[in-house]
């Protein structure tokens, strides 16, 4: 596409499938839309990835004019956009293309009056009838939304080649029977294939990655397996506490937040095995298959493989900060967990006996996530007397964010002296690809509008992952503790954490200046 505003240049296979449509943002009001969706759509129309024809049309409760709602997101668009400054040719392009709708997301007569204006806004010509809604809202509200888009004539029709499809925001129901329930009411409306369950993570252009890099190489593949790698570890460390979102995350807590979904794709897709195709189905089928591969442990056996605790008050960076349990919104005398560490075994052929250890949590030292991949230690025969009785091990370090890349360390020869060291070899993104990576709401969005729903989770995956946290919550339940551990904020989390790994003889690596 030839673009006059267009400042990126992204071949973009997915665009060629993408047909004018409607985008509907139901929240259109809320932080989502102001913190990802639109400055998403900003960037993909400053980097010429919106076709031409499509129109975003918000709906929520408050009255508005078409003017105060762009107003409203300019202003959203210049706090929360990754790149600075703003092209206003660009914004001005696409707030031309945005709307206002007033709506209760319970009122069967809001979308009637919606349906009226999908006909007639004037690039109605271009996008005809083909409309994608977001439900940015809360869960609570995704069957009512499926239900009265129906009503009013917006579902998909198996007998219309027009575009119907829900984008739907995690978290998606809240353990595993409010997860079935919530399939089962909107599959009554809507079609699994026209259902995008929104997970940001796959959408990162480094997870996204992984695949590439362990299917697209001959070298790493015929080591991924229990003869080489001694253990996994997966680590997303916020930096940020729960700031305001306390009132949903008082009820979520690390494992429903981050661990459900975020660190399981991670491990699904390290730990998959090669899919038939690249098409989404197959990738789903691999990714369940690793799922249910996980044993559901006793509730003792969970509570010795996992950690959870919450974080304290602390001094870091020169500043003071509060406890969670003095969060705003944030229940005294809470008894949810900020950070969670487990080990999990994928118990099939592959991974047999490897553990992969999993942390997550907020208000530590710094934000990172990666995932480290550590071999078995070479024998040290040759090198003893060098090296000591033991060689270090590998390492093969994802970095997802920030400073992406990929690190591998090897043993090698300190010059001039009979010594042996690790020493590295480092891939990083901006090194060789240049500073910019589309965010994964880019991504995720140009998806759902082509029809590709690889990147985007599935129903029976999104209830296989609520099956394995639900054992590791009704077994924190059965403890009837008073209170968690806690740790300071700023820190890397409780002492449980490495108790976890140092019961196993092993540690979690340091975190890395980069
Ligand atoms: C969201 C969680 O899904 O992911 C947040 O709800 C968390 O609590 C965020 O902060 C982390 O995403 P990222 O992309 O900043 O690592």
């Amino acid at each position: 596409m030839s673009d006059s505003t267009a400042e990126v240049c992204i071949l973009d296979p997915a665009l060629e499938k993408v047909k004018p449509t409607a985008i509907v943002i139901f929240g259109a009001t809320g932080d989502l839309t102001h913190r990802k969706i639109v400055p998403a759509f900003y960037h993909l129309m400053k980097n010429g990835r919106l076709p031409d024809g499509c129109v975003i049309i918000g709906f929520a409760r408050r009255p508005k004019s078409d003017v105060e709602f762009r107003a409203e997101l300019r202003e959203a668009v210049g706090q929360f956009s990754h790149t600075k400054p703003i092209n206003e040719a660009a914004w001005n392009k696409l707030a031309a293309r945005m709307y206002y709708h007033q709506g209760d997301l319970e009122t069967p007569a809001d979308y009637a009056s919606l349906e009226a204006k999908l006909r007639t806004l004037p690039e109605s010509k271009s996008y005809q009838r083909n409309y994608l809604f977001y439900l940015a809202t809360a869960p609570t509200y995704f069957g009512a939304i499926a239900e009265n888009l129906s009503k009013a004539g917006l579902a998909p029709d198996e007998n219309s080649s027009d575009v119907r499809r829900l984008i739907v925001e995690k978290p998606f129901g809240e353990n595993l029977s409010s997860a079935r329930a919530l399939n089962k009411n909107m599959h009554r409306f809507f079609p699994e294939n026209t259902i995008y369950r929104i997970d940001h993570y796959l959408g990162k252009e480094t997870v996204q990655n992984l695949m590439y890099f362990r299917f697209g190489n001959s070298i790493y593949e015929p080591l991924w397996n229990r003869r080489y790698i001694d253990h996994v570890q997966i680590t997303v460390a916020e930096r940020v506490g729960v700031e305001a979102r306390g009132g949903y995350y008082d009820g979520a807590g690390a494992s429903r937040d981050m661990l459900q979904n975020h660190l399981l794709q991670l491990l699904t897709t390290i730990a998959m095995e090669p899919p038939a195709s690249l098409e989404a189905e197959s990738i789903h089928d691999e990714k369940v298959k690793v799922l249910k591969s996980i044993p559901i442990l006793s509730p003792e056996k969970t509570l010795q493989r996992s950690a959870r605790a919450q974080y304290g008050a602390g001094d870091f960076d020169g500043k003071s900060y509060v406890a969670y349990r003095s969060e705003p919104k944030v229940s005294p005398t809470s008894l949810t967990e900020t950070y969670v560490a487990l080990k999990l075994e994928v118990d099939n052929w592959r991974w047999s006996g490897v553990p992969f250890y999993l942390r997550t949590g907020k208000s530590l030292t710094k934000q990172f996530t990666e995932i480290n991949i550590v071999f078995n230690r070479p024998p040290s025969v040759l090198f003893a007397a060098v090296a000591g009785a033991q060689l270090r091990r590998n390492c093969l370090r994802m970095r997802i964010q920030p400073n992406e890349g990929i690190h591998l360390n090897f043993n090698a020869k300190v010059p001039g002296r009979s010594q042996i060291q690790l020493v590295d070899m480092d891939f990083r993104y901006r090194e060789d690809f240049g500073s910019y990576l589309p965010e994964a709401y880019e991504t995720l969005m140009v998806d759902a509008l082509a029809g590709e729903s690889t990147l985007f989770t599935r129903h029976d995956e999104v209830e296989q992952a609520w099956k394995l946290v639900d054992s590791l919550r009704d077994a924190w339940a059965s403890e009837n503790l008073k209170a968690l551990p806690t740790y300071p904020c700023g820190t890397m989390g409780p002492l449980e954490a490495d108790d976890l790994l140092s019961k196993d003889g092993r540690y979690w690596l340091p975190v890395t200046d980069d």
